[in-house]
């Protein structure tokens, strides 16, 4: 049984949550929550695989073995119903620079982009800094349900040569339905847009709710998405750099390829590759305890808020362990809302202007953590919230 309760010591570990205060807040005292890793320790099977590794002593260049491949094939067969073969899997360090590399290999300065905010929010940036004209489909929002405003992304579509899906979508936690996302894709479909889906949360699912793979919506879909996964946030492997590509589209394939190759990036970390196989392959009971626990913090911080706060609004969770609270009731401005939230509550949660329009008012708290650790800034919370 893993023991997802133990706090442990991230400090001084060159851990990004914990070591970046001063410099993302400015305040080295405040209780972190923000980035989204998981401050819990891996599947033993995980932690043996590295070590396994590092015991050999050399760390020179690696070659992708047929192993990692069967890995990620059994992963989606079992878990989303989605056979892949080979060919269609194409191995990198990261779901953000695969997108960046998408991007330039798919379409040309000037090319209309379109996202859908507010959205995790190197979005935004990988579309401008690549000098690609960003359009923007905001959610609808009502009560803090989150729903897809069709007619502006049918518009959107029609100036759009790419389309970057986030599903499930990280902060509104959304994971989408078989008709909005057959809808999205046929529009895509319909417009010559590609799409990319980012389904880097589809292992952080909560019942009843399925994760549907938009290239499995149907042949044609296939035919014109590429998704970016990687095992990186479900079993807490960030830092290994690790992800991977899948498109089923054999050209778009090679075009992929050629792209990296032209770059002579296409390095392979063996100590990622080995900790994602040892997550698809021997961290089931694992996995299965996290979506748990993950369940039990949202259930804890909804009865804990509900009784305590009830003026912070909650997005329910669908997916991720990235809970979007809606403080627009307190009328503040963005700039005193995340002063109140570092001086005050002393939390370092994510500001809801970084995920573009429609974030103005919110914040982003990471739960992956011991219930101690969320029990605490909710006290954190609370307090500041009743001194106003
Ligand atoms: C939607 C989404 N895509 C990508 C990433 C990061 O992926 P990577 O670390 O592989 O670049 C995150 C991290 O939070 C995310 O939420």
């Amino acid at each position: 049984m893993s023991n997802f309760d133990e706090i442990i010591n991230r400090k001084n570990t060159q851990c990004l949550k914990y070591d970046a205060l001063f410099e993302r807040f400015g305040n080295t005292k405040l209780l972190p929550m923000w980035v989204a890793d998981m401050d819990f320790r891996v599947s033993q099977p995980i932690t043996e695989a590295i070590m396994n590794v590092a015991k050999h002593g050399i760390y020179g260049y690696s070659v992708e073995s047929q192993k990692y491949y069967d890995a990620v094939k059994y992963w989606f067969e079992n878990k989303h119903q989605w056979q892949l073969d080979d060919d269609s899997i194409f191995f990198t360090n990261g779901v953000v620079s695969a997108i960046h590399n998408l991007i330039n290999a798919f379409t040309s300065k000037g090319d209309g982009v379109l996202i859908q905010s507010p959205v995790y929010y190197p979005f935004f940036s990988l579309v401008k800094s690549n000098d690609r004209k960003l359009l923007v489909n905001q959610l609808i929002e009502l009560n803090n349900q989150y729903f897809i405003d069709f007619d502006d992304f049918e518009k959107k579509a029609r100036e759009a040569s790419m389309f970057i899906l986030c599903s499930p979508h990280n902060p509104v936690s959304r994971v989408w339905k078989r008709d909005e996302l057959e809808r999205m894709a046929q529009i895509c479909y319909d417009n010559n847009v590609i799409i990319i889906s980012d389904e880097i949360h589809n292992d952080l699912v909560q019942k009843p709710f399925k994760h549907i793979p938009t290239a499995t919506i149907n042949t044609l879909i296939e035919d014109i998405t590429i998704t970016c996964h990687s095992a990186s946030k479900t079993f807490n492997l960030a830092g290994l750099n690790t992800a991977y590509i899948i498109t089923k589209n054999r050209k778009w394939k090679q075009q992929i390829q050629q792209h990296y190759a032209r770059q002579h990036a296409h390095a392979f970390n063996i100590f990622g590759a080995e900790a994602m196989y040892a997550a698809y392959m021997h961290s089931d009971q694992w996995y299965s305890q996290l979506l748990q626990y993950i369940k039990d913090n949202y259930l804890y911080l909804v009865q804990y808020i509900q009784a305590n706060i009830p003026h912070v609004k909650i997005t329910p969770m669908e997916a991720t362990y990235l809970i979007w609270l809606d403080f627009r009731a307190f009328n503040m401005t963005d700039q005193q809302l995340k002063n109140f939230i570092i001086d005050n509550a002393a939390l370092a949660l994510n500001d809801g202007p970084s995920f573009g329009i429609g974030g103005s008012g919110f914040q982003r708290i990471n739960i992956a953590c011991p219930r101690k650790t969320l029990e605490i800034a909710l006290i954190q919370l609370t307090k500041a919230c009743n001194s106003l």
